[in-house]
């Protein structure tokens, strides 16, 4: 096993939002030794999606990892480590439509209609190749993900059973609860790279954008010094942005209006966005290096990945 392997992967389905840094990116900096980072291209392709966006989401996003500080883990994207597919296979081979059925989020993104791409079926096989290829020995995940990874243990476990000891069975951690930004136009639901653009502030957002967004953010109509404070029940906009303004580094020490506090987190965005900015600046205009730099990791991740592969193709009759 590979006891401090870390390994994340990233849906190019969207734009990466300051959710995605202040919850995401910024901890995998923190973790790059032994670290597999991915994007997830294939997962991009569950629903109805557009070829030419993929390519160009796919391309920033890359991009922006880089310009977010990942320049020592191995990046890659899945759709160039063909292992991921391949093994794929061979756990739909393993798994069970009546498991399958139970996935609460293939019910959740499929209701209301009378049928889907059979990718968003098997996304949870798919995502238990994305771990097992790496033998990591623990998986963080949160609450959403969790009974995909539980799907992932029980099939690493029947296949181990009926074709011999191939997979590392992970262990399920809980990350301790970090950054979890919620959309600014309605803080009770989590900022996502899908939403529309009002209450997600992107990475790439100009300062005046920011500052936009962040001025419409909903607050409540309290009024009085003592309503810029912290109450996640009955002032869930203030408590976002006062979460925010901390997370970004900034301090509401001595405010007490809504609008200063709007001011500071502003401030406080723009200023950890700036760098990763122009860094994109930069590494946007030598779009070789960036290409180069996913194709070195995939072919480690190639590499990395081979034994096991083979080992599970033997052990099935290949
Ligand atoms: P994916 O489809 O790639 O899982 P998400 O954007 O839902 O896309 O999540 C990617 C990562 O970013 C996950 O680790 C998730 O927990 C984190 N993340 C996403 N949105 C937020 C948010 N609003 N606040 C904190 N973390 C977030
Ligand atoms: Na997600």
């Amino acid at each position: 096993t590979t006891p401090t392997r870390r390994l994340s992967l990233l849906t190019p389905s969207g734009r990466l939002t300051l959710g995605n840094l202040l919850g995401a990116i910024g901890p995998m900096a923190h973790r790059q030794d032994d670290a597999y980072y991915g994007l997830s291209d294939l997962h991009a392709m569950t629903t109805t999606h557009d070829p030419e966006l993929l390519r160009s989401r796919t391309v920033e996003m890359a991009t922006l990892l880089l310009a977010a500080g990942l320049d020592r883990a191995t990046l890659f994207r899945q759709s160039q480590v063909p292992a991921h597919a391949q093994l794929a296979y061979l756990l739909e081979c393993t798994a069970y439509t009546g498991e399958l059925n139970r996935m609460v989020q293939f019910k959740e993104k499929g209701r209301g209609r009378d049928s889907t791409r059979v990718s968003l079926y098997t996304y949870p096989v798919l995502m238990a190749a994305d771990i097992l290829l790496y033998r990591p020995a623990v998986v963080p995940v949160g609450e959403d993900q969790r009974q995909h990874v539980e799907l992932t243990r029980d099939l690493a476990v029947r296949f181990n059973r009926a074709y011999g000891q191939v997979f590392t069975v992970p262990e399920i951690t809980t990350p301790s609860v970090g950054a979890r930004v919620m959309d600014l136009s309605d803080p009770t639901r989590k900022m996502s790279k899908s939403a529309d653009a009002a209450g997600s502030i992107f990475l790439l957002d100009a300062p005046d954008v920011v500052r936009r967004k962040v001025s419409r953010a909903v607050t409540d109509s309290e009024a009085g010094p003592s309503a810029v404070r912290a109450d996640r029940e009955s002032k869930p906009g203030v408590t976002n942005l006062l979460e925010v303004l901390a997370a970004c580094g900034g301090s509401a020490d001595g405010i007490t209006t809504y609008g200063a506090l709007k001011r500071a987190v502003t401030e406080a965005v723009v200023a950890t966005l700036e760098p990763i900015r122009k860094r994109y600046a930069d590494l946007a205009a030598d779009p070789a290096h960036v290409s180069q730099v996913y194709a070195d990791g995939a072919a480690r991740c190639r590499e990395v990945t081979a034994p096991l592969l083979a080992a599970a193709e033997a052990a099935i009759g290949l």
